[in-house]
């Protein structure tokens, strides 16, 4: 299927697929793309909806295997049911972002996609822009089970978050 925009290298094909419900999503999912360019990881982007085009959704899942996809991020809003359907066509893992798009502010978006029926998981980030970059670095840490390379860059972000936190603790403590 064509599957959209990626960040293919030569070489290299897209080994994290993010889908969203909606364009209007996108605002959000670049968190997670800016996360996945930050550790040079390829991927692949297109829209399916759950619902008003279950058969492309199918379609993304079922293929994803096969066209060398590791990991799928999905995020998507109101009755978010995207992240579980696609879950029901691989035996890929799924990182379900809940995407704060309704009234409700994403709180239907984390129900429908946490609560997944006993045996077919997604693993739900917080809604809206934290999970979706949080989205972005669990799908890093996938990867990097089999890629010391890319372990090493993650334990970098790390050191360099608390680097952080010490610098803030300083300024506060010397108010
Ligand atoms: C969901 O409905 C999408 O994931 C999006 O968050 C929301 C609104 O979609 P649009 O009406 O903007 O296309 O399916």
């Amino acid at each position: 299927m064509e599957t959209g925009k990626d960040t293919k290298q030569p070489g290299q094909s897209p080994e994290v697929g993010i889908v969203m419900g909606s364009d209007s999503d996108l605002g959000v999912m670049e968190e997670t793309t800016a996360v996945l360019k930050k550790f040079d990881i390829p991927f692949e982007m297109t829209v399916a909806s759950a619902h008003r085009s279950p058969k492309r959704a199918a379609e993304f899942a079922s293929s994803a295997r096969a066209r060398g996809i590791k990991v799928i991020i999905a995020g998507a809003g109101h009755a978010a049911h995207l992240a579980g359907a696609l879950a029901a066509y691989t035996s890929l893992p799924v990182i379900g972002v809940p995407i704060d798009s309704s009234c409700l502010q994403g709180f239907d978006s984390l129900l429908s996609t946490v609560q997944m029926p006993p045996g077919i998981p997604v693993a739900t980030v917080a809604i809206g822009k934290p999970g979706a970059r949080n989205a972005g670095i669990l799908a890093t840490q996938i990867l990097a089970i089999s890629n010391p390379e890319l372990t090493r860059k993650l334990e970098e972000f790390k050191s360099e978050m608390a680097v952080q936190v010490e610098k803030k603790a300083k300024k506060i403590e010397g108010i």
